[in-house]
């Protein structure tokens, strides 16, 4: 994917006169492409005289952040105890097997990104997943699976198993 510089610039110049502060800029540039390209990283140490060394422990400390690209809908399964013990390891590994990738990873069109998180501080709610910010409580294997389908029909994924199974 080509990187358009000249919109990173804009971006940057947009923040920079406004509080011009680093996290600002990062959390900006992550929104519109879904994740840090290095270039963008790059401009904006230049930009805001920060050293390049700090710009990229800002991008790795951060979960917000991220430095590869994501899909357009984030997928996270609480992996913290009480949602362990609930059976979140069971919806992960349906989840998996429905996107065809692993925790960690977005799929090849691009539209989705599975992860897992260490509690969501919604204990009570467990096993809770949480698609594009929204939580989902008390999951269980083949409700998060109904709902990954509801989601990618919404998208229009094609795909032969999504069938309306209400
Ligand atoms: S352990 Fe899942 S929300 Fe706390």
């Amino acid at each position: 994917m080509e990187i358009p510089v000249q919109e990173i610039n804009e971006i940057i110049e947009e923040e920079a006169s406004g509080d011009g502060s680093l996290i600002s800029a990062l959390e900006s540039i992550q929104k519109r492409f879904r994740y840090l390209p290095p270039e963008a990283l790059i401009l904006v140490s230049e930009r805001l005289n920060v050293p390049l060394a700090q710009t990229y422990a800002v991008a790795t400390f951060y979960n917000a952040f991220s430095l590869e690209p994501k899909g357009e809908h984030i997928i996270q399964v609480c992996m913290g105890t009480a949602c362990h013990v609930r059976g979140s390891p069971q919806i992960l590994d349906r989840l998996e097997t429905e996107l065809g990738i692993e925790a960690g990873a977005t799929t090849e069109d691009g539209l989705f990104t599975l992860e897992t998180v260490n509690c969501l501080g919604a204990c009570a709610l467990g096993p809770v997943v949480v698609i594009d910010g929204e939580y989902h409580g008390q999951l269980t294997a083949h409700k998060a699976d109904r709902l990954l389908k509801k989601i990618q029909k919404e998208v229009g994924v094609k795909n032969e198993s999504i069938t309306d199974q209400n």
